[in-house]
């Protein structure tokens, strides 16, 4: 719970003052380091001075770890009020400050048990000091977003299922108005011939699920964008079975949908004006008698047929059937897809960044500006005509692995590009970047980091 109010008034549990080298505090002063933390003790209140060192070199990204920092700082784990006193009253960096609070504090603690001696207090009121603002407002609504996202990643694999994912949309969507629901079951699917869909779930005990919510914000005549998330439950790899030491997180398989929940969230408290498509792909990549096989070739929604190379290579079959099923049947004029595709990816960029893939230079330009913007993170790499060659099959149109070792990124990208019929597309390959072990990293704890949702989010509110 985070408020703002434009006094200081140091009438909280613990106050929390930021200070760029320079600045002094009337009860403090001391020249903090950068990264410093001083406290200072007041009968039952706590006071943190925090030096942020030379407020000319100091990133957003650096002020919303500090601020993290501060706020898990054990000096505050009896505060039940926090306020914080913001070094600079400009916009970006309040709503990092918010940021910092908002997305540096969540941590992941359901199956944790409570130790009843703990007297750690976790529900914290924060309230800023400085004049509120509806883009402040904004920034809190839009984290909320991305709490979201990340709860659905964390939590187990048997828990968010194609049902709940289906209950959760139904929820967001409950008692909101220009809003149509249409969701294919297995049913379904087999009816129309999104084989791809049904052939990655076949050995799964679940149902498989294609979920899109058609949301007309905007003008009767304006296009709409689709939002796509690649949603696998879990993936095993199929029959090509994943060793030990990949398999354990997959789970976050299903980030990109989780991703495209949290952006239907945030569109509706923000009460985005556009017509837009929130498209899941649900499925479970299962293993057993029942499951697809290597060397099969199956026939998609589309008519073109693909050899299985590997099952493992399954989310781009699922995103296949769901954006030629959105390109038939709602026309959009843009398609944005969110995947935990491969692999390769985060050999390439990494967790810090989402790799970025378009066949529209206004439309990467765009997203890359809401990524530097909003700090969550992409960077753009290639598709070209020559990939086509790297997956070509001799007894299909297309095989779902490449014939060439490394740049496994970019041939499943222009999978996807094959089956987007000259739409306007881009297509964030998050598989590094949804995700932290360990300890965590920048302003992200362990766990789900919610990538994609603020960078959309922002770029549906700017373009
Ligand atoms: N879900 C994985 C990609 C992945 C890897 C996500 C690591 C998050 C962390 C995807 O379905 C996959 O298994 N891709 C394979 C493709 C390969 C078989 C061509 C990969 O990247 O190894
Ligand atoms: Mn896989
Ligand atoms: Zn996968």
């Amino acid at each position: 719970m985070i408020s703002f109010r434009s006094q200081a008034k140091y009438d909280k549990d613990a106050t929390v003052i930021l200070l760029a080298s320079g600045q002094t505090n009337s009860r403090f002063k001391k020249e903090l380091e950068k990264g410093e933390i001083y406290p200072v003790l007041e009968g039952a209140k706590s006071f943190l001075f925090v030096g942020l060192g030379k407020a000319d070199k100091l990133s957003l990204t650096e002020l919303r770890v500090q601020v993290r920092k501060a706020c898990l700082s054990g000096y505050l784990k009896k505060a039940q009020t926090v306020e914080i006193i913001p070094h600079s009253k400009e916009d970006a960096s309040i709503m990092a400050i918010i940021e910092g609070v908002a997305i540096g504090t969540y941590v992941w603690d359901k199956y944790k048990s409570k130790d009843k001696d703990d007297k750690t207090v976790k529900i914290k009121q924060v309230t800023i000091a400085v004049e509120a603002k509806k883009a402040f407002s904004d920034a809190i609504a839009v984290c909320q977003g991305v709490s979201l996202t990340r709860d659905l990643v964390n939590d187990n694999a048997d828990t968010i299922t194609s049902i709940y994912l289906e209950k959760t949309v139904r929820n967001l969507i409950k008692g909101k108005n220009n809003i149509r629901l249409e969701i294919l079951n297995r049913k379904e699917l087999k009816a129309k011939g999104l084989n791809f869909h049904l052939a990655v779930n076949q050995a799964s005990n679940k149902e498989p699920k294609l979920i899109i919510v058609r949301f007309n914000g905007g003008k009767k005549n304006e296009g709409y964008t689709a939002l796509i998330g690649k949603g696998m439950t879990f993936d095993t790899g199929g029959l090509n079975l994943k060793p030990t030491g990949s398999i354990e997180s997959m789970k976050i398989d299903m980030s990109g949908a989780a991703a495209v929940c949290g952006l239907l969230k945030n569109v509706l408290t923000l009460g985005i004006k556009k017509n837009l498509l929130f498209v899941l792909g649900i499925a479970e990549n299962s293993i057993g008698p029942a499951a697809y096989k290597p060397g099969d070739v199956i026939t998609g929604y589309a008519g073109k047929s693909v050899e299985i190379g590997n099952t493992d290579a399954e989310g781009r079959l699922v995103l296949a059937d769901a954006i030629s099923y959105i390109v038939k049947n709602y026309k959009p004029d843009k398609m944005i897809d969110l995947a935990t595709l491969t692999g390769a990816c985060v050999v390439a960029l990494g967790f810090d960044y989402s790799g970025l893939f378009s066949n529209n230079d206004l439309l990467a330009g765009q997203l890359l500006d809401a990524s530097v913007k909003t700090d969550d993170r992409a960077w753009r790499l290639p598709i070209y005509p020559e990939l086509k060659e790297h997956i070509k099959s001799p007894v299909a149109d297309l095989k779902n692995t490449s014939n060439i070792k490394g740049g496994g990124a970019c041939t499943a990208a222009e999978f996807l590009h094959q089956f987007t019929q000259d739409t306007t597309w881009a297509h964030l390959d998050i598989a590094g970047s949804a995700y932290t072990e360990g300890a965590g990293r920048m302003y992200y704890g362990h766990g789900a980091t919610g990538a994609g949702v603020r960078l959309l989010t922002h770029y549906l509110l700017n373009n």
